[in-house]
């Protein structure tokens, strides 16, 4: 049987999709959590796109253990060295080497030669492999290039040295029985020893049915993103492409990946949380309700014998009805044992105030799932430190014929800290106090809200992101009311733009004149 690997591109290609933009230690928090799903190669950025990118990429080369982990570049030297560098400390490190083959690309946007794309990818990936043996290539835009040239500059690619060719459907043009004939021609035609891999972007929805395409026909690596995150219509949902190889072990039959799919819907909310892209209710494996059965007929069937109606057990993704974990007796300990079995490593002050607003929520809210202790967790450790400011007292007024207001009361090292604020609405209002209390005034620019899980206790999440002092920052905050989950994604915010000066007058008397 052979192992499909499963390469992960929700850092950089994932990232690349709007309004996305993650931290270092949002990075980390989820590349540690692909380690834990078992993917096999996590592409963790893009280096020389920015500062931020090759800080990323450097921080999960040298933190995160297991999977390959590869890092983009085009291939200009300055790129590959940029590359190299951010990923030189990883176990098992892996530069990815691109250059468009299309006509449309080499003319309006490369503006080379055919000739001159040979040798920018003959010199790229002999620069590559100058540093590291795994080195992958990639003809951006493949589908829609002239197959005859493409594999030339494949063949040149693994004749300096590439170990995996990638051939990307970049704007999703492709339709499976087409991309799978073209995968067949790469393997035919290209003389070496490589693995050959599948990118499908998904402007006609088609992105898990081509990659599939491509694993029939002999590609062993599917490049894709957990929810199917990626430039425009996104690339192949990770999970979709999994579970149709696993549950389809008939079609299936000569291959499976390595991937612990119970992870699956885990990751899947991880990642909806820190990118603020939620999942559709319907979306295949991870959604809502992919496991939930309306129709009276299909419930019937269902408690009869699940297979009735239901081709994957929720249990298998890690879907099983939002796991009853904690309630409001629970102590300390259980908590932090809960805690370690999903994975989430906290102590000594950060446990201590998670520990606190678990307590809080414990007592408006009768059952905590796993999902609620994610959101918590998140709200408290989002950015790995224990916060400046906390949120003591929220108080809000208004209605059809009262005008908004709000007071707040927050702690910090000092005691504790009143102001009030007035605004368009409550939420308004509650931002307004926090800006007079903490001094920082912020404009809000997106504001989202979900339930975390159903009912009508359920969790509020909101996620905001504040435009201040010249920096955007996200913040979340959870509660059972939304205009205090609003409150607290604020203030998370607030905590994040105060520890981002605080960082920068450090280095100002550091490296001062
Ligand atoms: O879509 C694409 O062509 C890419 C390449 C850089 C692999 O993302
Ligand atoms: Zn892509």
């Amino acid at each position: 049987m052979d192992t499909v690997r499963i390469f992960d591109t929700t850092l950089r290609d994932g990232e690349q999709s709007p309004g996305i933009s993650l931290d270092v230690t949002e990075k980390l928090e989820i590349a540690d959590q692909l380690a834990r799903l078992g993917v096999d190669v996590i592409e963790a950025g893009f280096p020389i796109a920015s500062d931020g990118d090759f800080e990323s990429v450097e921080a999960i080369a040298k933190a995160v253990k297991g999977p390959i982990i590869t890092a983009l570049s085009r291939t200009g030297f300055k790129d590959v060295d940029r590359a190299w560098e951010a990923v030189r400390h990883a176990e098992k490190p892996r530069i990815h080497v691109f250059i468009a083959t299309s006509k449309i690309h080499m003319e309006k946007k490369l503006r080379m030669t055919p000739e001159q794309v040979k040798h920018e990818a003959e010199a790229a990936v002999a620069r590559a492999k100058g540093y590291v043996d795994d080195v992958e290539f990639s003809p951006e835009d493949g589908y829609r290039s002239d197959p005859v040239f493409m594999c030339e500059v494949c063949q040149i690619a693994v004749d300096k040295g590439a170990t995996t060719l990638n051939i990307p459907d970049t704007v999703g043009f492709a339709v499976p029985e087409d991309y799978g004939r073209l995968i067949k021609y790469v393997i035919d035609t290209v003389k070496g020893d490589f693995v050959v891999s599948t990118h499908c972007h998904n402007d006609l929805g088609l992105a898990v049915a081509n990659s599939l395409a491509g694993v029939s026909n002999g590609a062993r690596q599917v490049e894709c993103a957990i929810n199917g995150l990626g430039e425009r219509a996104g690339n192949a949902a990770l999970e979709e492409v999994v579970m149709a190889i696993r549950t389809r072990r008939d079609y299936f039959d000569a291959v499976d990946v390595n991937v612990r799919s119970e992870e699956l819907s885990r990751t899947s909310r991880m990642v909806a949380r820190l990118t603020g892209y939620h999942v559709q209710y319907n979306k295949a494996v991870v959604g809502r309700n992919a496991f939930a059965h309306e129709a009276g007929i299909h419930q019937h069937g269902v408690l009869a014998d699940r297979e009735t109606y239901e081709i994957i057990d929720a249990s298998t993704v890690g879907q099983e009805a939002a796991q009853i974990v904690l309630g409001k007796h629970s102590g300390r300990h259980a908590f932090a044992d809960t805690l370690e079995k999903m994975g989430i490593h906290v102590q000594g002050d950060a446990l201590n105030s998670a520990f606190v607003r678990f307590k809080e929520l414990a007592d408006k809210k009768v059952a905590i799932t796993d999902a609620d202790l994610e959101a918590i967790i998140a709200e408290e450790l989002g950015s790995g430190m224990v916060h400046r400011y906390g949120l003591h007292e929220l108080e809000v007024r208004g209605g059809t014929s009262i005008p908004p207001s709000a007071r707040v009361v927050l702690t910090d090292a000092d005691g504790k800290i009143e102001a009030t604020g007035t605004g368009d609405g409550m939420i308004d209002a509650a931002i307004a106090a926090i800006g007079a209390a903490t001094g920082v005034q912020g404009t809000l620019g997106n504001f989202q809200v979900s339930s975390v899980t159903g009912g009508a206790d359920a969790l509020g999440a909101v996620a905001v992101t504040v435009d201040a002092e010249g920096r955007k920052v996200t913040g979340r905050g959870v509660a059972t009311d939304v205009v205090e989950a609003s409150a607290r994604a604020y203030l998370n915010a607030v905590n994040k733009l105060v520890r981002l000066r605080g960082r920068d007058e450090v280095r100002e008397t550091t490296v001062g004149p």
